[in-house]
């Protein structure tokens, strides 16, 4: 029989949305962002902790992104860019997710019901998932919106300043979230579309368990290490506003700029 006769034959809407291939469609592309922004995180994290190096190597990865090396002088505008598509990828993924949140009080007492009944270790994942994500689409906006609108001012001197004079409770909290986020975030997709999957699901489950919680704990302590780096410098630097820094390759550098 066709399709066409068995709409004919009386099938209502809530058929048709049965049918519907929608929600697989959305559910690929939630997990396609969710893997770009993940790695896009780790990849981030290893920029910014360039300053446990040296400020040389922070100021270099700065002006990388400015396309310095490449025509000479700093266009900021090409880290606006970037932050667009992260922005736009970040906001696609939220719309995405947002679709599973509880729609009401009801709903959120039926689920955490349901999580302390289970005491199933994914289950509690998932309310994590879905707080830390909620944190986030508030955190996470401000900072993108701050580097998007203010994309020349990231160098040692400027990011200390604004991590020590304003903006680390911010990333700190932010920092937690997107860790825990993206490492069972990651997991999840894992489990979802069955990679990594040996010949016993159990066993993979608790070797999988055990690399996310080793990639959150490995990248919330470079993080916290990077943000107190940051605080120092802000700190060392708290009475000159404004001031910028001047590689050590430049003469005069190494130290401060005006
Ligand atoms: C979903 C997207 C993003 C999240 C969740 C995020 C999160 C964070 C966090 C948690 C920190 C604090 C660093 C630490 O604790 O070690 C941080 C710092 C920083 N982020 Fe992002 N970030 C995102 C996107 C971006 C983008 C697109 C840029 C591009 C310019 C960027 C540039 C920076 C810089 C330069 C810092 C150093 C501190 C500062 O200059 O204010 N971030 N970010």
């Amino acid at each position: 029989m066709s399709d066409s006769i068995d709409i004919a034959a009386g099938a209502g809407p809530a058929d048709w949305c049965r049918k519907s291939p929608w929600p697989a469609r959305m559910d690929f592309w939630q997990s396609a962002t969710g893997l770009f922004l993940t790695l896009f995180m780790w990849a981030h994290m290893f920029f910014v902790a360039s300053i446990l190096i040296s400020k040389d190597a922070m100021w270099t990865v700065a002006k990388m992104f400015e396309g310095y090396f490449i025509f000479g002088t700093s266009h900021p505008i090409l880290v606006s860019g970037a932050v667009g598509i992260v922005l736009t990828l970040f906001i696609a993924h939220a719309f995405l997710a947002m679709r599973k949140f509880p729609a009401s009080v009801h709903q959120y007492l039926a689920f955490t019901g349901h999580m302390t009944l289970l005491r199933h270790r994914d289950t509690t994942l998932w309310w994590v998932q879905f707080m830390t994500g909620f944190l986030m689409l508030f955190l996470a906006s401000a900072h993108l919106y701050q580097m998007l609108t203010n994309p020349g001012d990231i160098d040692p001197y400027a990011s200390g300043a604004r991590v020590f004079h304003s903006w680390w409770p911010l990333y700190l909290v932010l920092l937690i979230c997107v860790e825990l986020h993206g490492g069972i975030g990651l997991y999840r997709l894992a489990m979802k579309w069955g990679w990594f999957e040996g010949a016993n699901p159990d066993a993979s489950r608790e070797r999988l368990g055990t690399v996310r919680t080793g990639l959150s704990v490995f990248f919330l302590v470079l993080g916290l290490l990077t943000l107190a780096a940051y605080f120092k410098i802000g700190w060392e630097h708290r009475d000159e506003p404004g001031v910028r820094y001047i590689p050590s390759s430049v003469e005069g550098g190494g130290k401060r700029g005006g």
